[in-house]
Order: C-alpha cells, then structure tokens, then sequence
C-alpha cells in the first residue's frame, strides 16, 4: 500500500467563510473526508497537510490520518514540502487536494493504475473539461507527449483556449518527487511555489510522465468557491441516487432527493419529493419515504411508509406507519406495526408491536406495550420543570381520548383509562380509571346566560 498526501492548508478565501474550506459539507461529510474515502481506495497511510485553522480539521478528523502544518501558504509545492519528512525512502505518493471532492474511489485506483503499469516517475490525472477557467492547463508537445502544466495566471492566450486540465491529483515515485520539490522556484504571476512546476521539472530531468484522462470531467470539479460547492452537491447527489435507482430504489423526481454518502436504502423503496435521508440512516425494502420528509441517523424496517415527517436518531421495525406530520425525536424505537399519525410528537420511548398513537399526541420518556391505543390527545406529562419522569403503558390498554398521564406512573396491563382523565396515580391491570370531574346540568342557565328566551331552544 501506498501514502496519500492532501493538500488542505490553504485558507479558501473565495469560499467567504469562517470555516476552513475543506470542512464545507456536500452530501453529508465535508468535502476532506469523500476525498480521505477515495484515498483510502489504494493507500493505507494519509497525511493531511493543515495551515489555516488547522485545529479545527484536527478536531474534525482526529487520529484518523496524519497531520503535517504548513505555517504559511505559499503554494501547493510549499504544502506538500511539509509533508516530505513523513514520506517513506521509496515507492509511489499519491498527492490530492482537499477541495476536489467528487473524485470517486475508482477514478484514484485507475490513476494508481496507469502509474504503475506506465512505470512512471509522476503521473498527473487529467479531465477534458468544457470551461477550463481557473484550472491549470496540460501543454503537449507535437507527438502529445505532457511537457507541463500551466496556471491560469500564468496562460498565454493559445494556452487559455486548452480544455484539458490539471485535476491537482497526482501519483509520484517518491525519488522523483523529493528531487523535483527541491527545484520548484516561486517566480510566477502568484509568487506561489507551485506543485504543477514539479512536473516540468521531473520531465526536463528525463524522467517519465504519463497522464490519466478521467472519463468523466465533472469528477474533476475543484471547489473554490460556494458557487462549486453547490454543483458539487449536486453532481454528487445525482452520483448517489444514480447509484440507489440502479440498486433498486424508485425516486419520484430525484432531484428534489438528498441522500448523504453511505445511507443504505433496500430494494423497491419508493422515495416521493422533497425527502432527505441523512447522516447513518438505513431503510428497508418496499418502504414508501416522503413525500416531504427528513430522516437522520435512523433505521427504518421494511415495509414502513412515512410521510410528511421529520425522524432523528431513531429505530422503526418493519411495517411501521408514520405521518403525516409526525416528529420522533432521539430514542425514540417503534416496534412492529406500530401506527403513528398526525401531530404526534414522541422522543426517548419504546412503542410496543401493533400499537397505535393516531393523533395529536406527545409521548415522551415512556415504556408503552404492545396492542396499546392511546387517543386522540394523549400527553405524557413527563416534565416538571425539574426533572423527566418515566410512564409505562401495559400491553392492551386503551387510553381514551384527551388524557394526560402525569409520571412517574403506570398504566396496567389492559387497564381503561375514559377519555378526559389526569391521570396522577397508578392504574390497576385490567381497571377503568375516570379521573375528571362529574358533569352538572342546570337546566335552562345556558339560555339566560345567553339572553335567548326560553322558547328560543
Ligand atoms: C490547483 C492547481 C491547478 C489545478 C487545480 C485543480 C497548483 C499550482 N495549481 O489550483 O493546476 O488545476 O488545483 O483544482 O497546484 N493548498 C495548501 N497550501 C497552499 C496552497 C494551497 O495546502 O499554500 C491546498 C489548498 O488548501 C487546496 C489545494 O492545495 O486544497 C489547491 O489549492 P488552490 O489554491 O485551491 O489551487 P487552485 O488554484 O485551485
Ligand atoms: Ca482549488
């Protein structure tokens, strides 16, 4: 296995931001880690070089790779420069960017590829692209042998108009490589030690320097700016939904579907409009998600349907319904067949097989059974303006309409709790518990109150 280096040091300021760059997300991670993810593709060790507001990469990616700082950013040869140290005596370093993260684990694999069979001292990976503006520009000689690359800046006008361009990615034997950085000067329109000069200087020296050309340009997007960032998103999100139709999942309008990198969907799923399924979410087969629903680090069974619903870090067994217009918040585990219907709000409770909460509910910090019905309006008063208390509702019971059960308490197995009650103590197994006030009726009080005349009834 072979050592990456990416190159992260430098402080994005085209992004407008107080955040570093690389840490901007698309699909879910920040654009650092899908390209630690295709490093990873063929090499075990990788270095990141940090500079502007490392810490925070640091913290970000932890112990995860190597770290080497560059103090100050004079160019990707000076960031790479720092790294060199760590770099073993021999053998292949790939170099990446960290602002380039829609290269896919394959397109990597195909650059360690052609290196190695190529046998060459730098192979650079190359894309074709319609509007090559701002990328660095591969100049070929006559019988289209690489002589080197130039920077935007750095152009003539014949040179501006060269559609293939400098990905930024490169494999490096690693001799090469040590000799080339020591020759690289900074005399250019930027003043920058350019890591592109390397490679004129590894071909002036008489080396080999091949190229692979990536058969799709649009993996070569290097993000500068959240203009990039944007089609970046969406060029990705379109990769991950390509991938989760041709695995079997139906997508009503994929356009308007945002799934993270890494969320798993099972076959014929169906995925309606406006729904994103984020962070470490996995859903079943022959689910129906959405339409207008987010879904966070949760699994959902097969065979769920959800609507219209925002879930978070939550379990849904199989055959489970949700929504519309249902909120589970964290900790929330919904049992087999569980029904849960409009305005129910639930957060850290377990729902037991086959039961319902049709309607304008909050359950929060419950235990509820298995066949349990809880009416129209059921409130677990779980909070004292202190602490939470726990509520248990036993398997079968039926809680009718308009209830609140003020924990800590108790719902016995198959007990009736009649709609209205405040429930404040324990219900026996098997009872029926009123807990409201008895009606009074005053015969013809509401029509004087009302100023009608008795024979206005
Ligand atoms: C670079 C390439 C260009 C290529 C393009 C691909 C050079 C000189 N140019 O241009 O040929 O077409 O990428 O997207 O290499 N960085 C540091 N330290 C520095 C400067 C940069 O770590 O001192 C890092 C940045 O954080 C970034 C990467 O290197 O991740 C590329 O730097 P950037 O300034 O974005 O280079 P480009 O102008 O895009
Ligand atoms: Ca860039």
């Amino acid at each position: 296995m072979t050592t990456a280096v990416i190159l992260a040091a430098g402080e994005g300021k085209r992004m407008q931001s107080r955040r570093p760059k690389v840490l901007h997300e698309i699909c879910g991670y920040p654009m650092l880690a899908h390209v630690i993810h295709a490093a990873r593709s063929v090499c075990s060790d990788v270095i990141v070089v940090v500079g502007h507001q490392g810490e925070e990469i640091r913290a970000a990616f932890g112990d995860s790779v190597v770290y080497a700082e560059q103090h100050e950013q004079l160019g990707t040869a000076h960031a790479l420069l720092q790294a060199e140290p760590l770099l073993p005596d021999a053998g292949t370093v790939l170099v990446l960017c960290g602002d380039t993260p829609l290269l896919s684990p394959g397109a990597i694999e195909e650059l360690y590829a052609v290196h190695s069979r190529e046998a060459a001292a730098a192979t650079v990976l190359t894309a074709t692209v319609p509007n090559p503006f701002g990328y660095g520009r591969i100049v070929r000689g006559a019988g289209g042998e690489i002589i080197k690359i130039v920077e935007e800046k750095d152009a003539t006008a014949a040179e501006k108009l060269l559609r293939e361009i400098n990905t930024g990615t490169y494999a490096f034997d690693v001799k090469a490589l040590r000799e080339g950085l020591a020759g690289v000067g900074s005399d250019n329109a930027a003043g920058e030690y350019y890591l592109t000069d390397c490679i004129e200087l590894i071909i002036k020296s008489g080396k080999k320097v091949a190229t692979s050309l990536l058969p799709d340009y649009r993996l070569a997007l290097g993000v500068n700016d959240r203009i990039q960032l944007a089609e970046a998103q969406a060029l990705l999100q379109e990769r991950i939904n390509r991938d989760l139709m041709a695995a079997g999942v139906t997508m009503i309008n994929p356009a308007t579907i945002y799934v993270d990198a890494g969320v798993k969907v099972g076959r014929d799923t169906v995925i309606l409009p406006n729904t994103a399924l984020r962070g470490r979410t996995v859903v079943g087969e022959g689910c129906v998600i959405g339409p207008q629903t987010e879904i966070t680090d949760s699994t959902i069974g097969s065979g769920s349907h959800i609507r219209h619903s925002v879930v978070t870090e939550s379990i849904l067994e199989e055959n489970v319904t949700v929504g519309p217009f249902t909120h589970l918040r964290p900790g929330t585990v919904l049992k087999n067949g569980v029904k849960v219907g409009d305005f129910v709000e639930i957060k850290q409770s377990q729902v037991g097989e086959g039961s319902k909460i049709p309607h304008l509910s909050y359950i929060g910090d419950a235990e509820i059974g298995s066949g349990v019905n809880l009416g129209g309006g059921t409130i677990v008063v779980n909070y004292d303006g202190r602490k939470k208390y726990k509520t248990v509702v036993a398997d079968g019971a039926f809680v009718g309409c308009n209830s609140n059960l003020v924990a800590p308490v108790t719902i016995g197995r198959g007990a009736f709790v009649a709609a209205g009650s405040t429930i404040t103590n324990d219900v026996p197994a098997g009872a029926l518990s009123l807990a409201r006030a008895r009606q009074v009726d005053k015969p013809g009080l509401g029509a004087r109150l009302l100023g009608h005349k008795d024979d206005e009834n």
